[in-house]
């Protein structure tokens, strides 16, 4: 009898136990995909966070003190059974700061309630306050991505971190931003470097284990190791009922704060793998001052550089003719133009121009590595001697071109600072130098005082390497030609102009010799510079920098990358274009690829990057392809022409000394289907 009513009571807790599971498993599990946010009526946005025209969701712009909130409407089942639901999300958020210092952060948030509790703008991050840090009855779980270190209050280890926040800004767990390669290798990511990184959030019920994971979106998969797995028990955290979202928030220091797709599930199962292809574009930094009127913004727009070129014309001259009256004058366009910092800052910065922070030197100045005081920042600084009228020239072109520009494979210019005869130019540092040092180390050194790491033994480049390489400054090539208000035509496209962050990721610098224009002018005859080697042969007779005689200079680097020998080789003069073009009429094209990767490259992607090299080092101008179409080769989204005729100038093409007698009707013409052999 009593063992019978035991069975009954097992049995009907059973019919109980599958009721709740059955009821929990129709109702509890969530599983939503954002790629974008155009269509998004269950987001429900607080402060400042909006959805932009083309999908992105931005929690903050740049101005000071906002906070900006972005919470799935509903509630999600949280805790089932006592036991907290497992859940994974994954998303892609982009940092974009105007400048230098940009902040303070932004979140992925768990929350009881849409509302966050005492929500304080600042190194709070929207998310909490001074006043109910660390209190239980918050009920607050966020990852944070913090761009800022705050001053002590919050325990933090330095400006560009991940942490876990468990009902208080003091994290629970943080470690520098970046991500494991799969050989084990730690690579720093810089969470405000407009880019677009994405991140993955994994937590497992049972175990407790959280796992947080980033990787830039432009170099990696998502890598097997995580940056952050901790045991962590989120019992105590989390209600029944949570909501999910995003917060952001912005202080003295500001950045705009973007999510761009957004993909979550409980249950167990990992969240949807978000279509990286169809994320939404982020809005270039505005240029003109907020006060204006839209009419005039626009007038203003158009006509900023002719004016800026005339202030900067004006201020030019008048620099040459009264040094005395120089200073007052000068004072007004650098108040007018952004990222001026104050000379103090950059004393400081490198302790005075100390010598041991000397990265570099050249004909042109030094260039020095730095730690801006305020932000944390690495950076360096190029002091350019202004004895000479080519200095200020440079300089004035670098601050009017790159000091507007924002693209992922161009050196940032983080700021600028004139001070009598100093003229100083700050760059995010790139750790990893040049890639001219990489390819032939620094004993081949012509490179010699570019802006440059202090990079140890630079390890041979891997073909993988080289390739990703020359795909970023390819595409930072089609952003100077086509993409950017004005046409640039950068002029001294060269492997020691091109720099490598900590991932190895490219960014092209060196704007000095830049020139614009309008899209569809004409450009103007210069004064024929350059270095030898990456110089189109129409220059000598034209002296017009063209698209064509920067995808000419491309070419160089692609050879030179693809081979590890220079354009025009040091001691034997060996011109490398006629070089690669010997290999392939006989038959084995492949076979001029860099002999120190022993044969470890993928051979169709080599014969494409010649070949490529190749077209773009034609003399014929017009027989050049452009750089979208170079970029559209390597991503493989167009075919190698085989039956296209590649067209040298065998009238020495580099060789000032010719010039009477370069004449199209001396080129050498070759089908590059022979040059191909083999395939
Ligand atoms: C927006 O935030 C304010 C202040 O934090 C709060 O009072 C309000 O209820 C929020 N609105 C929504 C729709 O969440
Ligand atoms: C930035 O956002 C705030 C709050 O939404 C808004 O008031 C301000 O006009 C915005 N600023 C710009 C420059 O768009
Ligand atoms: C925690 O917050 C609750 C609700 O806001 C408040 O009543 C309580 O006093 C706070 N506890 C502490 C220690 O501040
Ligand atoms: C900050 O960290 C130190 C050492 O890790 C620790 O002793 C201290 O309690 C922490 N402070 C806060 C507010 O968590
Ligand atoms: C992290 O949280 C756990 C409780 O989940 C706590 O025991 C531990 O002290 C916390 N560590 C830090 C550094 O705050
Ligand atoms: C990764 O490198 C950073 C410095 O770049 C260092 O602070 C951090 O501790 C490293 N992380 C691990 C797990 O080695
Ligand atoms: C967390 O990462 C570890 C190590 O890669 C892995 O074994 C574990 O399955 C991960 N857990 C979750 C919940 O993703």
């Amino acid at each position: 009898m009593s063992s019978s009513r035991v069975c009954l009571i097992g049995y009907l807790a059973m019919i109980g136990l599958l009721h709740n599971s059955l009821l929990y498993s129709v109702t509890a599990d969530v599983d939503l995909l954002y790629n974008g946010f155009q269509h998004a009526p269950d987001l429900i946005l607080n402060g400042s966070a909006s959805i932009l025209r083309g999908g992105a969701l931005q929690l903050t712009n740049d101005s000071n003190n906002l906070m900006g909130h972005a919470f799935f409407n509903s509630p999600v089942q949280a805790v089932s059974d006592n036991a907290v639901v497992s859940f994974s999300t994954a998303f892609v958020f982009d940092i974009v700061t105007v400048g230098q210092g940009g902040g303070h952060g932004l979140a992925f948030v768990v929350a009881a309630s849409k509302v966050l509790p005492g929500a304080t703008a600042e190194q709070y991050l929207g998310l909490l306050g001074k006043n109910n840090q660390g209190n239980s009855s918050n009920h607050v779980f966020a990852v944070e991505f913090d761009t800022v270190q705050a001053n002590g209050l919050l325990n933090e280890t330095n400006g560009n971190h991940v942490g876990v926040d468990l009902n208080s800004l003091v994290s629970n767990v943080s470690e520098p931003a970046g991500f494991f390669t799969d050989d084990g290798k730690n690579i720093s990511v810089t969470l405000e470097s407009a880019q677009r990184i994405q991140a993955w959030v994994d937590y497992d019920g049972s175990t407790k284990v959280l796992n947080v994971t980033i990787a830039p979106v432009s170099v990696a998969s998502r890598p097997h190791r995580p940056l952050i797995s901790r045991v962590i028990d989120l019992l105590p955290i989390f209600k029944q009922d949570m909501y999910i979202g995003f917060s952001a928030a912005t202080g003295k220091l500001a950045s705009s704060h973007y999510i761009l797709a957004w993909s979550f599930r409980t249950g167990g199962a990992a969240a949807q793998a978000i279509d990286l292809s169809r994320l939404p574009k982020v809005p270039k930094p505005p240029a003109p001052p907020p006060s204006m009127s839209t009419v005039i913004r626009i007038v203003a727009v158009s006509s900023v550089v002719t004016l800026t070129t005339i202030l900067l014309a004006i201020a030019f001259t008048l620099w040459l003719r009264r040094r005395a009256v120089l200073a007052e004058k000068l004072e007004e366009w650098e108040l007018d133009h952004p990222h001026r910092l104050p000379y103090k800052e950059l004393y400081k910065a490198t302790k005075g121009f100390k010598n041991s922070g000397l990265l570099g030197a050249g004909g042109f100045g030094q260039v020095y590595k730095g730690v801006l005081r305020r932000s944390g920042d690495v950076v360096a600084i190029k002091r350019i001697s202004s004895n000479g009228t080519q200095g200020m020239r440079e300089f004035v072109a670098e601050v009017a071109s790159l000091g507007r520009m924002r693209h992922r494979n161009l050196v940032d210019l983080r700021g600028w600072c004139k001070r009598g005869q100093d003229l100083l130019l700050v760059y995010e540092f790139m750790p990893n130098g040049s890639l001219d040092t990489h390819l032939f180390g620094d004993r081949a050194g012509t490179g010699a005082g570019k802006h440059r790491g202090s990079s140890p033994a630079a390890a041979l480049l891997t073909w993988e390497q080289r390739a990703m390489i020359l795909r970023g400054v390819a595409s930072g090539l089609v952003y100077l030609h086509e993409e950017w208000e004005q046409v640039v035509v950068h002029r001294d496209v060269k492997a020691s102009n091109v720099l490598l962050g900590a991932d190895m990721a490219p960014r092209l610098g060196d704007f000095g010799l830049a020139r614009l224009y309008e899209h569809g002018a004409a450009p103007a005859t210069t004064r024929v510079v350059g270095t030898l080697g990456y110089m189109a042969p129409e220059l000598t007779v034209t002296a017009r920098a063209t698209k064509e005689t920067d995808v000419f200079a491309f070419g160089a680097l692609l050879l030179e990358v693809a081979c590890g020998r220079r354009p025009i080789d040091p001691v034997t003069g060996v011109n490398l274009p006629r070089w690669v073009r010997d290999h392939g009429a006989r038959g084995n094209l492949v076979r001029a690829v860099d002999e120190r990767l022993d044969g470890r490259y993928d051979e169709e992607e080599a014969r494409l990057v010649l070949w490529l090299g190749l077209m773009c080092s034609q003399s014929r101008p017009e027989a050049r392809p452009s750089m979208r179409q170079v970029c559209q080769y390597l991503d493989g989204e167009a075919e190698m022409q085989e039956e296209a005729v590649v067209v040298f100038s065998d009238a020495g093409s580099f060789d000032f000394a010719s010039l009477p007698t370069l004449t199209w009707s001396s080129c050498n013409t070759m089908s590059v289907g022979s040059l191909l052999g083999g395939r």
